[in-house]
C-alpha cells in the first residue's frame, strides 16, 4: 500500500477522502471533534507541501446510507477553519461542473471542502453485481489528481468515495489511516502479552465476530452484562469460552457491581495489551457511569498497551478527559471492529498491497 510520502503532492489536486462523520445534535451541531482533529495532520503536510486540497466526507448520524439535508458540512468546514485558522472553500455540491471547477480554481495551499457524499444514494449504494457505482466514483475523481484515503472508520464500507475513486486515481493511504492500521496490528499480530480484550456495549450480534477472534488471542475477554445475556439467551458458542469473564449479579443492572469492578480491576491489571470497545452499563447517566469509569482508570492505571475504539466510548472518554491516556484511540468503530476480526476491509483492499 502506498503512503502520502510516496508522492510529490507539490501543485498537485490532493483528493483526500476523510471520516468526518462526527457526532451531532438534532440540529446538525458537532458534539465532538476528534475525528476532525485526528485528520489534521495530512492536512498540514499537505499545507506545508504546497498542495491544492478536497477534502470529502460523509455525514449521516443515523446511518441510513442516504443523509438528510439538514446534515450539509457547513459545521464542519467552520470546525475546520477554526482548527487550522484558515479559511476553507465550501462547495454546495460534491460533484458537477461548479464543484470540478472550484477544484480547477485552487491555489496551493488552498483547500476546498465539496458537500456531503451521502446526499447521492449512488455514494452507499451498490450496482447490480455488488460493486460501487462507478459513474457516481467517476464523476468525484474529476476533483483530484491523487486520491487519499483518510477514512479508516468507514473503510469497512464498499462506498464509492472509497473503493471506485482509487480505480482513477493514483492513490495511497493517509498519515492517519497508516497510524490506525500499524497500531490495529499491534492488537492482530504478536500481542505483548498477556493479552485481555474488554467488549462492551449493548448488541451481540455487532460483538459475536470480534469475541470469537480475540478468544483465539487473548489471555480473558470481558464482556458486558447485556452481551452476556444475549448470548445465554441465543445459545451462542464462542471458541474459547472458557476465556471469557462477565459481570455479577443481575446482567441487564444499569451499571456493573462492585464485585465486579473488583474482578474486572484485577484482571485487568495482568494485562501488557489491552484492547477496549463499548460501555457497560448506561454511561450517558454519570449515576450508571462508574463501572465504565473504574474499567477506563484499570486501563490506564495498568500501563499496558492499549487500544480503545467505538463511538460511545470514544465519546465517554472525551468527557471524563482521559482521552489522551490510552496509547491508540481508533477513529473507527465497526471498521476497527472488522479489521481486528480478521475481515478484508473493501476500502483498503482499494488501495492495494
Ligand atoms: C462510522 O461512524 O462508523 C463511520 O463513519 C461509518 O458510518 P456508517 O456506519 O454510517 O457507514
Amino acid at each position: 500500500m502506498k503512503t502520502l510520502k510516496d508522492f510529490s503532492v507539490t501543485g498537485k489536486r490532493v483528493l483526500v477522502r476523510c471520516d468526518f462523520n462526527v457526532p451531532t445534535d438534532k440540529d446538525n451541531n458537532i458534539l465532538d471533534d476528534f475525528r476532525i482533529k485526528e485528520a489534521l495532520p495530512t492536512i498540514k503536510y499537505l499545507l506545508e507541501n504546497n498542495a491544492k486540497i478536497i477534502l470529502m466526507s460523509h455525514l449521516d448520524p443515523e446511518s441510513t446510507g442516504v443523509a438528510e439535508k439538514k446534515y450539509n458540512l457547513g459545521n464542519i468546514q467552520k470546525s475546520l477553519e477554526k482548527l487550522l485558522d484558515m479559511n476553507i472553500i465550501k462547495s454546495p455540491d460534491c460533484i458537477g461542473e461548479e464543484t470540478k471547477e472550484l477544484s480547477l480554481k485552487l491555489r496551493e495551499g488552498e483547500i476546498l471542502l465539496i458537500e456531503n457524499l451521502r446526499f447521492y444514494k449512488e455514494e452507499t449504494h451498490s450496482t447490480g453485481s455488488g460493486q460501487a457505482d462507478m459513474e457516481f466514483a467517476k464523476k468525484l475523481s474529476y476533483l483530484g489528481d491523487i486520491y487519499v484515503n483518510e477514512a479508516f472508520g468507514v473503510d469497512h464500507r464498499k462506498n464509492a468515495s472509497l473503493t471506485g475513486v482509487p480505480k482513477f486515481l493514483n492513490h495511497c493511504a493517509g498519515l492517519l489511516l497508516e497510524k490506525e492500521i500499524t497500531n490495529l496490528n499491534k492488537i492482530s499480530q504478536n500481542p505483548v502479552k498477556p493479552l485481555i480484550a474488554v467488549i462492551g456495549g449493548k448488541k451481540v450480534s455487532t460483538k459475536v465476530k470480534i469475541i470469537d477472534k480475540m478468544s483465539e488471542k487473548a489471555d480473558f475477554l470481558i464482556i458486558s452484562g447485556l452481551i452476556a445475556k444475549e448470548v445465554l439467551e441465543k445459545n451462542i458458542k464462542f471458541k474459547y469460552s472458557e476465556k471469557i469473564i462477565t459481570p455479577t449479579g443481575q446482567l441487564d443492572s444499569l451499571d456493573i457491581n462492585k464485585e465486579s469492578v473488583k474482578l474486572f480491576e484485577e484482571k485487568i491489571a495482568t494485562a501488557k495489551t489491552v484492547l477496549w470497545n463499548g460501555p457497560f452499563g448506561k454511561f450517558e447517566e454519570d449515576k450508571y457511569a462508574k463501572g465504565t469509569l473504574a474499567i477506563a482508570q484499570a486501563i490506564i492505571e495498568s500501563k499496558a498497551y492499549s487500544v480503545v475504539g467505538g463511538g460511545e466510548t470514544v465519546e465517554f472518554l472525551e468527557k471524563q478527559g482521559i482521552i489522551d491516556k490510552f496509547s491508540h484511540v481508533s477513529t473507527g468503530g465497526g471498521a476497527m471492529l472488522a479489521y481486528l476480526s480478521g475481515d478484508i476491509l473493501p476500502g483498503l483492499a482499494a488501495l492495494g498491497k
